[in-house]
């Protein structure tokens, strides 16, 4: 029983079960190698008798045999019956349906592109909680219970839910909330955040949803000043919504920074000549502005040696701007005809 009269052996199956024309002649093949008194039969049934290792290395060669020429007799098998088939006449070059392709959402497409943007520049990106407590979205950013900026900020609050130290719980009304959480985080500087959350306030119209996405960044070191806020607006800009693009800033104010601003970008309709869609060359972005001492003072870093700065802008504001959508609705009807355009 040598090796090489095994290997004829299965080749010479293998072309006598090519060679069939039917499945008569194939079931003849099947029983000549396979059957009660078949070849492979019949030395399947010496292995027993051989010594220790012949036993193992032709045993695995004789079974290997064995299913190489079942899978030949199936194969060969699955061609006859196709063949009849094939009397029906099926013709093979329509083409076939295809499955429907979807893709990531554009808020994620958007927030991922936002996310690659900061982080060329030393940004990582950061999430924390929807609930949140008092103290991270509102008193430690510096606004106090019965501030006139709590009203505008519409908040959802939770009932029954209260935090010995933090107060009430609330749905957060914007990622600034990260500030503070961010800094007591980390634990050392310097602070580079972008914080990407979902926000949630009462309000309903074109341009504003119950549920929204906010990006906001957050830098904090020694020496931060106003230019690297600027410098981080502009490359943001141009990364974003294109080259032409330009950022200002105006002033503004926002109980956690000092000095605020609200930050435009030269309009994307008419290059920053003036037009229907824009004030007068510009569009409004979102807020920014130098992180308050207070709020410094409440992450525990000293104000007098630390500064730092901040933006917090809508994530489907910047979108609308730069696909020029006008109602913030679409983006949430999960309306094919809508989203395959992206
Ligand atoms: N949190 C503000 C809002 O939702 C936006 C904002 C303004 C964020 C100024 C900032 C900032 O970080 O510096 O209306």
């Amino acid at each position: 029983m040598d090796t090489n009269r095994l290997q004829n052996l299965k080749n010479q199956a293998i072309s006598s079960i090519l060679e069939t024309k039917n499945e008569q002649e194939l079931e003849e093949l099947r029983i000549e190698y396979l059957g009660r008194h078949g070849q492979i039969t019949q030395l399947l049934k010496k292995i027993p008798s051989l010594s220790p290792e012949q036993k193992k290395d032709k045993g695995n060669l004789i079974n290997e045999i064995k299913k190489i020429i079942e899978e030949a007799i199936i194969s060969q098998k699955k061609n006859f019956q196709q063949k009849d088939n094939q009397e029906e006449w099926f013709d093979i070059t329509i083409p076939g349906e295809k499955p429907v392709k979807g893709h990531l959402h554009l808020i994620t497409q958007a927030i991922e592109e936002i996310t690659d943007i900061f982080k060329k520049i030393g940004f990582y990106r950061v999430a924390y909680p929807e609930v949140e407590w008092d103290w991270y979205a509102f008193e430690g950013l510096n606004i106090p219970k019965n501030h006139p900026a709590r009203d505008e900020l519409e908040t959802f609050f939770i009932q029954n839910l209260k935090h010995p130290k933090y107060g009430e719980a609330v749905l957060t009304p914007h990622t600034s909330s990260g500030q503070l959480r961010e800094i007591q985080r980390l634990g050392k500087l310097p602070v580079r955040m972008l914080n990407v959350a979902k926000c949630y306030r009462r309000q309903v119209d074109i341009s504003h949803a119950p549920m929204f996405y906010q990006f906001e960044g957050l830098v904090i070191d020694q020496g931060i000043n106003i230019t690297h806020l600027k410098g981080t607006l502009d490359f943001f800009v141009k990364q974003y919504f294109g080259p032409q693009r330009e950022a200002r800033v105006r002033p503004f104010h926002f109980q956690f920074t000092e000095p605020s601003f609200e930050v435009d970008v030269s309009c994307i309709v008419c290059g920053g000549r003036g037009c229907r869609v824009c004030k007068q060359g510009w569009m409004e972005l979102g807020g920014a502005g130098m992180v308050h001492p207070t709020v410094l003072k409440n992450g525990g870093l000293d104000p007098t040696k630390y500064t730092g700065f901040a933006f917090g802008w809508g994530v489907e504001r910047v979108l609308m701007m730069k696909y020029k959508i006008d109602d913030i609705r679409l983006l949430f009807s999960g309306d094919l005809r809508f989203l395959e355009q992206f």
